[in-house]
């Protein structure tokens, strides 16, 4: 593939497409932590809409966003992230270790990139609801998201 604005930007920092991840009222609840041969991920409670989000499931939401979209981006690297979810059990703000192996690029990858750039909310309504085949062809991709959502 002719390499291009995109995915030179990629190639820059895999955070950088990892922080453009939606997030409850943009309110980017993360933490990130770059060691010598690895990553962490943090929820900043900080950042916990606590009116709206007692639970701060919306605050994990976002989190879980940031993570795909890290993981995509260091697939556009051509590295596979192999994450270790709350890796540390006396610190529940500790969400992900992060370690990669080599990876070739597929084409779910490519498009996944490209809406990472591409992606914005839209507030607007539905004309209608949303037909099953679009639905389905949503949740494919990525089916453990949509297992967390239900
Ligand atoms: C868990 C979660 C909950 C959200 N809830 C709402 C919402 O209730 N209403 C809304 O208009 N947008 C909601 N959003 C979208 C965010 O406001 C939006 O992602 C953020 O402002 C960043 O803008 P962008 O998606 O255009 O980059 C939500 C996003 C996430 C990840």
């Amino acid at each position: 593939m002719r390499e291009t604005h995109r995915s030179r930007a990629y190639r820059r920092h895999p955070l950088r497409p990892a922080v453009r991840a939606p997030s409850v009222h943009n309110s980017q609840p993360w933490r990130w932590h770059l060691g010598h041969d690895r990553l962490d991920l943090y929820a900043d409670f900080g950042r916990q809409l606590t009116a709206t989000d007692p639970r701060a499931r919306a605050l994990m939401v976002s989190c879980g966003a940031a993570l795909h979209h890290l993981g995509t981006a260091l697939a556009m690297l051509g590295r596979h992230a192999t994450i270790h979810r709350l890796p540390d059990p006396t610190r529940p703000d500790h969400l992900a270790t992060i370690t990669c192996t080599p990876h070739t690029p597929t084409d779910l990858d490519r498009g996944l990139a490209a809406a990472i750039t591409t992606r914005r909310s839209d507030r607007r309504r539905y004309p209608a609801p949303v037909p099953p085949a679009d639905l389905r062809a949503i949740t494919t991709p990525r089916r453990p998201l949509a297992e967390v959502l239900d």
